[in-house]
């Protein structure tokens, strides 16, 4: 089958894989109809963490059951499924207690897997043709048959409960005053996450403007931080208050003021979203933090961030009483939940996307995500 191949840094291959196969009597294989592209992939194409080359990438997949393995007992074939980024077994300590990001089955010796993804397992990514998934009954989240909603469903991969998980993370409650830094897939997920769930008012913070636009069209007040700082900004238009609850949703690659919005030269500061946080929230309030920090940067600008040891001001944070949360999202949490506000009508993630392409345009569709140019804001590839 075709497949995304990871070769290094800023390249990927659209090439010939072998045909994935069912392992165990709990697999299934899936014919993939969406794939997307996650901000997550860029880590690794921008030569960011360890990936090797030969990766084949996605972990945001979506399609119809093909084939199934003797042992599986709630799916069929011709079933219409979409599959959390997390692959979890079911009955671990931690599975079992919900926290399907931190399976200790999945990926011997770490505390979680993922499909096409550097030290998250042996499980192939979905941008392909093809996907082996294991303990199918616990990861396949089936969907209505049919067309309907195919792009809103895709997004309950990765991003609508991994923003939903950064709003859950800070307990957005009715009434609350949010700030979300990053207005990418993850941060508009937020940002939406946190209107349903009723906040009064949510600040998004970014620097690309169609970003910035998206997030102002769902009831979002969106603040450039070229423009100027933006925990300044925040307490000019509250009259000197603070907010509640904070997120999160830019992580280690965090640019600084002024750095290129589209392209260009990037001036990184990796602490910089997570004072900034410190500094706008009132006392008491909580931060959730799904942006990705990792514990190894090749890349990192400093001796401490290429370790993953970021200056954080931690005594503003004691003194503020603050609690935070971090970590994967346990998207088996909230799927079926998001899947049903789908159906109803009561939530429209769809919008996010911007681009649905051909798997093989996959190579121009990564070098324009990654610069963030032309509008890409959230890819869809088709095999
Ligand atoms: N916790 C999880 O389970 C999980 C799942 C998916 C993605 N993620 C992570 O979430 C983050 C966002 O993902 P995405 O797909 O939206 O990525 P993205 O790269 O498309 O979006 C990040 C956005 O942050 C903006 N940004 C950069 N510096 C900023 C700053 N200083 N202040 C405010 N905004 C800034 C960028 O302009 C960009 O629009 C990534 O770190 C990704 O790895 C985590
Ligand atoms: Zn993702
Ligand atoms: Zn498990």
């Amino acid at each position: 089958m075709r497949a995304v191949v990871y070769q290094g840094p800023f390249s990927v291959a659209v090439e010939e894989v072998p045909d994935p196969e069912i392992k165990h009597p709990n697999d299934v294989i899936v014919k993939i109809t969406s794939s997307c592209i996650c901000g997550s992939d860029l880590h690794m194409y921008e030569g960011r963490t360890a990936a090797e080359p030969g990766i084949v990438f996605g972990h945001e997949n979506m399609g119809v059951i093909e084939d199934v393995g003797s042992a599986v007992k709630t799916l069929s074939v011709g079933d219409r499924v979409v599959m959390p980024f997390n692959v979890g077994c079911g009955f671990c300590k931690n599975c079992q207690r919900g926290f399907t990001g931190f399976c200790l089955t999945v990926n011997p010796g770490f505390a979680g897997g993922a499909y096409g993804y550097v030290a998250m397992g042996p499980w192939v990514g979905g941008q392909a043709e093809y996907i082996q998934v294991p303990y199918a009954d616990f990861n396949c989240l089936p969907l209505p048959s049919g067309d309907a909603f195919e792009w809103d469903f895709s997004l309950l991969a990765d991003i609508f409960p991994t923003g939903y998980h950064g709003a859950e993370l800070a307990d957005v409650s009715p009434g609350e005053s949010v700030a979300v830094w990053g207005a990418g897939p993850v941060g508009l997920m937020a940002t939406y996450s946190c209107i349903i769930r009723g906040a009064a008012e949510v600040y998004t913070i970014d620097h690309v403007q169609e970003r910035l636009d998206m997030a102002g069209d769902i009831g979002g007040i969106p603040i450039n931080f070229d423009v100027g700082d933006p925990v300044e900004q925040i307490r000019d238009m509250r009259g000197g208050d603070g907010v509640d609850k904070t997120i999160d949703a830019v992580g280690y690659q965090a640019a600084a003021q002024g750095s290129s919005a589209a392209g260009g030269e990037q001036t990184e500061i990796p602490n910089v979203v997570l004072n900034q946080m410190i500094d706008l929230i009132n006392p008491t309030g909580i931060m959730g933090i799904p942006g990705l920090y990792v514990p190894s940067d090749p890349g990192g600008v400093d001796e401490g961030a290429k370790r993953g040891s970021l200056a954080i001001n931690f005594g503003k944070l004691f003194e503020k009483g603050l609690k935070l949360g971090t970590g994967q999202c346990n998207v088996k949490q909230y799927n079926a939940y998001l899947r049903d506000l789908i159906i109803s009508g009561k939530a429209t993630p769809s919008f996010v996307v911007s681009h649905e392409v051909p798997l093989d345009d996959a190579v121009d569709a990564y070098h324009k995500f990654d610069q963030r140019i032309d509008g890409y804001t959230k890819v869809i590839l088709k095999p």
